[in-house]
């Protein structure tokens, strides 16, 4: 069953080891919270894609995982980068990825963020209302640039995923109206200071079904169809990510032949490029947080199980609900029924809840799977506590890829 979240996880002689690396000794080595990521997970599904989607851009969608190292590997490997602030931006190109392959959505991009991302040249500005438009306009022409634009179009389905990250719904804050598109792209067309050069939406994430992308897909084909028909030729056609992964062991993912066979349905007579934005589906279950259980404490009658990661480290359970799966660092055989709960002063900070879990004491060591995507990326210093290590996995070497934060470093805040 591990192997269907990674093939690189599995037990040898009672002890959870990841892509050839032994989890005991490396928390032992390195303490806990701890955040570990098997490089030989990522690449193998950054290939997959590209074996997909030969002739698309990939643009890992770096909200999921900014980390530096894995952003340097996704850029070896061929992918270009999503970036949704100057920040992820910054970073992208400090991992070497260029700015010709690096697109910005966000529906509340600064001047300062959009003048940095006109001074690299970026792919193109993901654009999410008119007076973004009108701003790109007059900052490109104080810089004597032109830049390239797509407009965020809002297909404005259900992608019948959690409302949090559900982004393609009628009421949501993100893009443009389907309604109003074609009248958008004609006054973008008549700014001088931008080229007009595609069109994006993204729906949602964490989506395990085909038929919300093929409703969006169809209503984003017919758009591009009346642009052609205005003479409106669009280089890029962004569908950004959204493929869901495995959280639970009966979940089943979307395979990427599937998706492609999707895409190539509804884009394939367009004479433009794909450009897809995954995040999740590439580092998802490439990631697992290890957590020591503190205490075990019963408490009328309910089972609660204290460990030392709470919602700062991992926040997804406390907003989204999420079912994130739980096993021991030991195999073992006995299970209690009980919540997993962390050390934070909220009565929200939970990692599962009424969930059979590895009986286990003081000490022992608990793996949360799927961990590898809006984990680390989402964690806070909330009630003041260091950030967690994050280390990287390769066939049985390991290295530390983000050093564990100090109560030294707070003072360097103020
Ligand atoms: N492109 C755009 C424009 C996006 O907004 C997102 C995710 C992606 C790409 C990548 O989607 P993915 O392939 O990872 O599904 N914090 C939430 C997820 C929020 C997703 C936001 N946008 C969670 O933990 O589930």
């Amino acid at each position: 069953m591990l192997k269907e979240f990674s093939p690189y996880l599995e037990y040898k002689d009672g002890i959870l080891h990841f892509d050839g690396v032994n989890l005991l000794e490396l928390v032992r080595e390195f303490g806990t919270p701890l955040y570990v990521y098997s490089e030989s997970h990522v690449r193998e599904r950054a290939r997959e894609y590209k074996k997909n989607f030969k002739d698309a851009l990939l643009c890992f969608a770096v909200k999921s995982n900014y980390n530096l190292h894995l952003l340097r590997i996704l850029g070896e490997e061929g992918f270009g980068a999503d970036v949704v602030s100057g920040g992820e931006l910054y970073l992208s190109l400090k991992a070497g990825i260029k700015g010709e392959k690096i697109v910005y959505a966000g529906v509340g991009k600064t001047e300062e963020e959009i003048k940095l991302a006109i001074g690299e040249g970026i792919l193109m500005f993901n654009v999410e209302s008119e007076e973004e438009l009108y701003l790109l306009d007059e900052l490109s022409k104080s810089l004597k640039k032109r830049s390239r634009v797509s407009i965020r179009v809002n297909p404005q389905i259900d992608p019948r995923t959690h409302p949090y990250i559900a982004t393609g719904i009628r009421n949501s804050k993100f893009g443009i109206e389907y309604s109003r598109a074609l009248e958008v792209y004609k006054k973008a067309k008549t700014l001088k200071n931008l080229e007009v050069v595609g069109i994006h939406c993204h729906i949602g994430s964490q989506i395990l079904e085909l038929s919300p992308f093929e409703e969006a897909f169809y209503k984003i084909s017919k758009l591009c169809e009346e642009l052609l028909n205005l003479g409106i030729e669009l280089k890029y056609i962004d569908l950004g990510g959204g493929l869901g992964i495995k959280y639970r062991p009966e979940d089943e993912e979307i395979s990427l032949e599937d998706y492609r066979r999707v895409v190539e349905k509804f884009f394939k007579g367009f004479p433009s490029r794909i450009v897809l934005e995954p995040g999740r589906s590439v580092v998802g279950n490439a990631g697992i947080l290890i957590t020591q259980v503190q205490f075990f404490k019963q408490k009328e009658g309910k089972n609660f199980l204290i460990v030392d990661a709470g919602m700062n480290d991992l926040l997804r359970p406390s907003l989204y609900s999420s079912y994130h799966h739980v096993v021991g660092l030991r195999e073992g055989e006995e299970f209690v029924v009980g919540d997993l709960v962390g050390p934070i002063c909220e009565s929200g900070d939970f990692l599962a809840k009424g969930r059979k879990l590895p009986k286990v004491k003081r000490g022992d060591y608990l793996c949360i799977l799927s961990a590898g995507a809006y984990g680390f990326s989402m964690s806070s210093n909330y009630n003041l506590r260091p950030r967690p290590a994050e280390v990287l996995l390769s066939k049985g070497n390991y290295k530390l890829i983000r050093r564990r934060e100090t109560y030294q470093d707070f003072l360097k805040w103020f």
